[in-house]
């Protein structure tokens, strides 16, 4: 190991002490709950309200500096965006994050009753997960702050992404995760050389114990002390969208919701691309998508509630979405209302059905979060929120090897049964035994569909 990959101890550096930067397009950041502005650094809750800060900018200024040709001719990734991003310079170091494609969704589309549907791809970041995008952003703010350690509580795919960036920019990594999580998730987060801290608790506890410990060591906690830098990350894939369609926003977004701060701040981009003239503001509904065995914003909005209850013990294969206090659940909840979508809660057998659907119909092998995504087009296309003739953007944010869980495809716990998959007992190597399997039919599938 060379100090290139793990820091050398921290330097004492108290909050008053870190540099307060200026951006020529990023103005400080404001209170969400009483307006307050602040100045921009390392923080993250209103002094006056305990309200969750967010980054403002100077609209006007990005508005003088860019144009679709400008952001067209510049190199892909997510710094094509900087004027929206609440950062100076590209980083010199780092990974390369974003510009996934919009691939046209056909035949899953004809499945779902859609003639326009599109799926983001966002399964081919470096850590094949959206979660790139955020942490991109924070990392690049943590270096800027004078961090040398990055920390995060992660449900899974934040783990990684995590501990991936620390390695690409030479920072020492603290990833705190829940003890149940997946062991792939574990062991990739690992390989970056991160720590990880697994808590014996629900995704909750373990934030309770990340905002206990952001205060106390010195550390740029992603989604906690950097959470309004992290989350302006999430942009970028609502930027990526309008850029893709041609600079114009589609009818529907249907988005994964865990804490909410996803789907808020695709809403914000479209906002900020029609207040800086990139695109014309047209009325765009939000579909939130929760598994139903964690859905705390789908409840609220279901019983028309402004309160969202917190789920205390979530229980679903959608580990990636098992937030049961959703930290930007409220404002996720009103966005889905304002804009005349809905948050739908699907059932994990329904989650685990649309990602074999996927993968079968278009050749793209999503996690669980992207099997909810669909089930919540399903949902909202039977519920008559999207119609047939609707431009539908589904946001597919994580990849199937991430969640290899064999239950997933019709196997047993043996990894044996054939019953959905077509997978057999093993066959003797020998051209008899395979044409004898051949002509039994043992290895025919039934077609692709939802697991009972
Ligand atoms: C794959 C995936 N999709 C979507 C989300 C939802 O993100 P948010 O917490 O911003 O709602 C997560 C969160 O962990 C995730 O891992
Ligand atoms: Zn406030």
């Amino acid at each position: 190991m060379t100090s290139e990959t793990i820091a050398p101890p921290a330097t004492e550096v108290t909050t008053d002490d870190r540099p307060r930067l200026s951006h020529e397009t990023t103005r400080g950041l404001r209170c969400r709950n009483c307006g307050r502005e602040e100045a921009l650094g390392p923080s993250y809750v209103c002094p006056a309200c305990f309200g969750p800060l967010e980054v403002t900018y100077d609209y006007e200024a990005i508005r003088a500096r860019i144009s679709p040709d400008t952001i067209t001719a510049r190199p892909p990734g997510i710094w094509r965006y900087l004027e929206l991003l609440p950062v100076e310079a590209p980083p010199p170091r780092g990974l390369a994050v974003g510009s996934s494609p919009l691939l046209p969704g056909a035949r899953i589309g004809r499945e779902l009753g859609l003639e326009h549907l599109w799926l983001k791809d966002d399964t081919r970041n470096p850590t094949l997960s959206f979660k790139d995008r955020v942490v991109a952003v924070a990392t690049a703010r943590a270096l800027t702050f004078g961090f040398d350690t990055l920390a995060c509580a992660s449900t899974g795919n934040l783990a990684g992404a995590t501990a991936a960036a620390a390695a690409a920019v030479g920072l020492r990594a603290f990833v705190f995760v829940p003890a149940d999580l997946e062991p792939a998730k574990v062991s990739h987060a690992l390989a970056y050389g991160a720590t990880v801290v697994r808590i014996d608790g629900t995704y909750d506890e373990l934030n309770r114990l990340c905002l206990e410990v952001a205060d106390e060591e010195n550390w740029a906690f992603v989604n906690v002390n950097l959470r309004p830098f992290y989350a302006e990350g999430s942009k970028t894939l609502g930027l990526e969208i309008a850029e893709q369609l041609g600079w114009r926003l589609p009818d529907v977004v249907v988005v994964p919701v865990a804490s909410g701060a996803l789907l808020t701040k695709v809403a914000k981009a479209f906002e900020e691309l029609a207040l800086v003239g990139l695109i014309e503001p047209r009325p765009v509904r939000f579909v939130g998508a929760q598994a139903a065995g964690c859905s705390p914003v789908a409840t609220a909005f279901a019983r028309g509630s402004d309160e969202i209850a917190p789920v205390r013990n979530p229980d679903t294969i959608v580990k990636s979405l098992a937030i049961g206090s959703p930290a930007d659940g409220r404002y996720a909840l009103d966005i889905a209302r304002r804009t005349g979508g809905s948050v739908e809660a699907v059932e994990d057998a329904t989650t685990a059905g649309w990602i074999r659907r996927l993968a079968a119909t278009e050749g793209i092998f999503t996690e669980t979060a992207g099997g909810v995504t669909l089930g919540a087009v399903d949902a909202a296309r039977r519920r008559g929120i999207i119609g047939p003739d609707d431009e539908v953007v589904a946001l597919l944010t994580g990849n199937g090897l991430k969640t290899p869980d064999a239950r997933l495809f019709g196997l047993d716990a043996n990894g044996s049964s054939a019953a959905q998959t077509g997978l057999t007992p093993p066959i003797r190597p020998s051209l008899d035994a395979f044409e004898e399997w051949l002509s039994s039919g043992a290895w025919s599938r039934e077609p692709v569909g939802g697991l009972a």
